[in-house]
C-alpha cells in the first residue's frame, strides 16, 4: 500500500442472485443477501442486504423489497445499481475514499448474453467502477477452489447458487464445456413452500422455507447422519389457526427429488459433451461442488454414487466464487480470460 493507494481502490464482487460478496484488500468486507428495500413514494433505497431481508414479507403499502437479480442475471437494473452502490459504501465508513477510481472485477454467469454482460458492466460503472473487468463464475469458482485453471488439464466445477446451477469443464484458462440451468437453491426453496402448503396445509414464507432447507434439506432419502425433525410453525391454510408441524429430512428429500434430478441430468449432459482427454482428467481428479446449494445434505454422495466420479464440496462453498474473483483482481494483467 503506497502513499497514493487511495487513488485507486480495488474490489472484487460476486454479484449473486442470493448473496453479494465483496473482497477489498484481500478481505471479505461485505457478505449480504442481494436484497434492497425501496420506499415507493420517494423511490429511495431505505435498506440493503440483511436489513432489507428482515423486511421481506413484512412490508406495508409504501415499502417494497426487491431482489435485483433473478436466475443469476440482473432483472431490475435500477435496483441492482443502487444495491452495488450501497454495498460499496458499506466497505468503509468514509465513502469519499472510494470516489477517486475504482478497479473492479465482477463475475457473471457463463451463460450470459451480450445484453446481460452489458447490464453488469453498466451497473458497475454507474456505481463508480472506472476500470471494470468481468470473469465467468465457474472460472472464478475454480480459481477460488485453488485449481490451476491455466494448466492443460480438465477441471470440472458445479456451482449451485440461488438462481442458477453452472456446470463447467475448464482447461487452458477457458471454459470447454458449459451448462447453465435455471434450477438452483431458489427452486428448492419454492419446492418446499409448495410442499408445505399441499402436504401440511401450512402457509410459509420464503425465509421459513429456506430454514427448512438448511436444517432438513437432503438430496438423499437415507442419510448417515440424519438431522432431527424441524418444527415449523404457521397458520393452517383452512382455519387460519396456528399449527406446529414436525418436518423430517426424508419428506424434504422426496419433495426436492424432481429439481435435484434435473441438476443431476445437467451434470451428466455436461460430462457427455466433454472431450475424452479432459474426461479422463476429471475421473482421476474428481468434480468440485461450489455455491450454497453444495451444502445440501447428501448432494455430494448422491452424485458420487450415481455418476461414479468423486464429487467434493469446496471449502466454504458460498465464498469460492468471490475468493477466485479476488485472486483475479490481483492478476488482471496476467489472466487473459478476463473480459474487459
Ligand atoms: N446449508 C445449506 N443447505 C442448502 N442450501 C443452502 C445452504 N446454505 C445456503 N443454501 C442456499 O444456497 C443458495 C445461495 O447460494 P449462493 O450464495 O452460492 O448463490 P448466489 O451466488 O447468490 O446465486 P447465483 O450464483 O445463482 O447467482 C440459496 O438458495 C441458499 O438457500
Ligand atoms: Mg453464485
Amino acid at each position: 500500500m503506497g502513499l497514493f493507494s487511495f487513488l485507486t481502490q480495488e474490489i472484487a464482487i460476486d454479484l449473486g442472485t442470493a448473496n453479494t460478496i465483496i473482497i477489498h484488500n484481500d478481505k471479505i468486507v461485505v457478505d449480504e443477501p442481494s436484497i434492497v428495500a425501496i420506499d415507493l413514494k420517494t423511490e429511495k433505497m431505505v435498506a440493503i442486504g440483511e436489513k432489507a431481508r428482515q423486511m421481506q414479507g413484512k412490508t406495508h403499502a409504501n415499502l417494497k423489497t426487491i431482489r435485483p437479480l433473478r436466475d443469476g442475471v440482473i432483472a431490475d437494473f435500477n435496483a441492482a445499481e443502487q444495491m452495488i452502490r450501497g454495498m460499496i459504501k458499506m466497505i468503509n465508513s468514509k465513502p469519499r475514499m472510494f470516489s477517486p477510481a475504482l478497479k473492479m472485477v465482477v463475475c457473471i454467469p457463463s451463460g450470459s448474453t451480450e445484453v446481460e454482460v452489458r447490464a453488469v458492466r453498466d451497473s458497475a460503472e454507474h456505481a463508480g467502477g472506472r476500470e471494470v473487468y468481468m470473469l465467468y463464475e465457474p472460472l472464478a469458482a475454480a480459481i477460488g477452489i485453488g485449481l490451476d485453471v491455466e494448466a492443460p488439464e480438465g477441471n470440472m466445477v458445479v456451482d449451485i447458487g440461488g438462481g442458477t446451477t453452472e456446470i463447467a469443464v475448464i482447461s487452458l484458462g477457458g471454459i470447454v464445456t458449459n451448462r447453465s440451468i435455471r434450477i438452483a437453491g431458489d427452486d428448492l426453496t419454492s419446492d418446499i413452500m409448495e410442499y408445505m402448503r399441499h402436504q401440511h396445509n401450512i402457509k410459509i414464507g420464503e425465509r421459513t422455507a429456506e430454514e427448512i432447507k438448511i436444517h432438513v434439506g437432503s438430496a438423499l432419502s437415507q442419510l448417515k447422519d440424519p438431522p432431527p425433525d424441524f418444527i415449523v410453525q404457521g397458520p393452517n391454510q383452512m382455519t387460519a389457526l396456528p399449527i406446529e408441524v414436525p418436518v423430517s429430512y426424508q419428506e424434504i428429500a422426496h419433495c426436492l427429488e424432481k429439481s435435484i434430478s434435473k441438476i443431476e441430468t445437467a451434470v451428466l449432459a455436461a460430462l457427455e459433451q466433454t472431450p475424452p482427454e479432459l474426461y479422463a482428467d476429471i475421473v482421476t481428479k474428481g468434480i468440485w461442488l461450489a455455491g450454497g446449494g453444495a451444502l445440501l445434505k447428501g448432494f455430494d454422495k448422491r452424485l458420487t454414487d450415481k455418476i461414479g466420479i468423486p464429487f467434493r464440496v469446496a471449502e466454504d462453498p458460498l465464498r469460492a466464487v468471490v475468493r477466485g474473483t479476488g485472486i483475479a483482481l490481483k492478476n488482471v494483467d496476467k489472466f487473459s480470460f478476463l473480459i474487459r
